[in-house]
């Protein structure tokens, strides 16, 4: 069921709005896909998505019409999740973390210091014949990952500067709605409190929190840096975000259609990374001379001791994880490796 109001925002901007039963809508004829995500619409990856929806639309465009919400319209990662998989709407961007009580495998993403460098975190997630198999870990809970998105490094911002993990004692930080990140968190020793991303910045300016840990553009495009002055680069997770889809609408499809939805997921992708790259650089460098953010370097290795017990920890507690970790770690070693040459 959808609600009234969820129904009212569905059909925002739905000019000629023909028909809509159950959570599927069509417009002159055309079914409309709906995307939520919890993003503004200069974020990499709402850009990423109008290149999904032109591409479907180009291929498609007599059967399909694809609507983009951002910024949370259709409610937060958690709900939307739960939108894309009752079919309310087709598709949802969201964090690994919010995947954790679906499919537990995706806790390896929540483990700190996992990837030891963006070339061999890029290297997993391009991999897409092995990622195939954790993609297909939700298809008994109804939806299925088609792609990723780079959602850069995490990285702890505050009210008060943090330059070592004794920083931490004390703070109250907030994490993601998952297990997996409430654990981190206590092992760096802050107090966690988790909550949904559009929540963030009145808890950080009500001071209900002391700061949180994301990528640069929280900083901006979200604009945390105007309430959490200090961010400190102890580089703890990359953690991406991923398309889902309905699993039953993406079955629903010829095969010719599956191929030209996959190659719309691939094309965002691309286009996303890309201006992930542009605007991470930005973000810095805006928050640094506009918002008064001040960005402190701190020694990594330190804050990595803090919470590497946690990997054996993780293991043992989550038997799932095991597969994809030593994958992981034959691909860090491969990276250094060539890092070394
Ligand atoms: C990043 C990430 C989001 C996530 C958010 C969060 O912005 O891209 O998917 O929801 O962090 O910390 O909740």
């Amino acid at each position: 069921m959808i609600s009234a109001g969820l129904c009212a925002a569905l059909l925002l901007g739905t000019a000629g709005c023909a028909s809509s039963s159950g959570g599927t809508a069509f417009t002159d004829g055309k079914r409309i896909i709906r995307i939520s995500h919890g993003q503004s619409e200069t974020h990499p990856e709402h850009i990423g998505l109008l290149a999904f929806k032109e591409y479907v639309e180009e291929n498609l465009g007599d059967e399909y019409e694809v609507q983009i919400f951002p910024n949370e319209i259709l409610g937060s990662a958690q709900k939307a999740i739960e939108l894309t998989q009752t079919g309310a709407i087709d598709f949802v961007v969201a964090g690994t973390a919010n995947l954790e009580t679906f499919a537990d495998v995706y806790e390896i993403f929540s483990m700190p210091y996992l990837f030891t460098s963006e070339e061999a975190y890029h290297e997993t997630m391009e991999d897409t014949e092995y990622m195939e198999k954790i993609y297909e870990s939700t298809d008994d809970a109804g939806f299925r990952v088609l792609t990723w998105y780079n959602a850069g490094t995490r990285n702890f911002y505050a009210t008060k500067p943090i330059y070592e993990p004794g920083d931490l004692k004390g703070l109250k930080i907030r994490v993601q709605q998952s297990p997996a990140s409430v654990s981190m968190m206590q092992a760096f020793g802050a107090a966690a409190s988790p909550m949904s991303f559009g929540e963030v910045y009145t808890a950080i300016q009500q001071g209900v929190i002391d700061g949180a840990e994301n990528n640069e553009l929280a900083l901006t495009n979200n604009k945390h840096g105007e309430v959490a002055k200090y961010y400190s680069y102890n580089m703890h997770q990359m953690v991406p975000d991923m398309l889902i889809g309905n699993l039953k609408f993406l079955e629903s499809l010829s095969e010719k259609e599956l191929e030209i939805f996959q190659e719309a997921a691939r094309i965002s992708t691309e286009v996303e990374m890309e201006e992930w790259d542009t605007q991470a650089q930005e973000a810095k460098e805006y928050a640094e001379s506009e918002m008064g953010v001040e960005f402190i370097e701190v020694d990594v290795d330190k804050f990595k001791e803090k919470v590497e017990p946690l990997h054996e920890k993780m293991l043992k507690e989550n038997p799932h994880i095991q597969d994809i970790y030593d994958h992981i770690q034959e691909i860090n070693a491969k990276a250094e490796a060539e890092e070394g040459k």
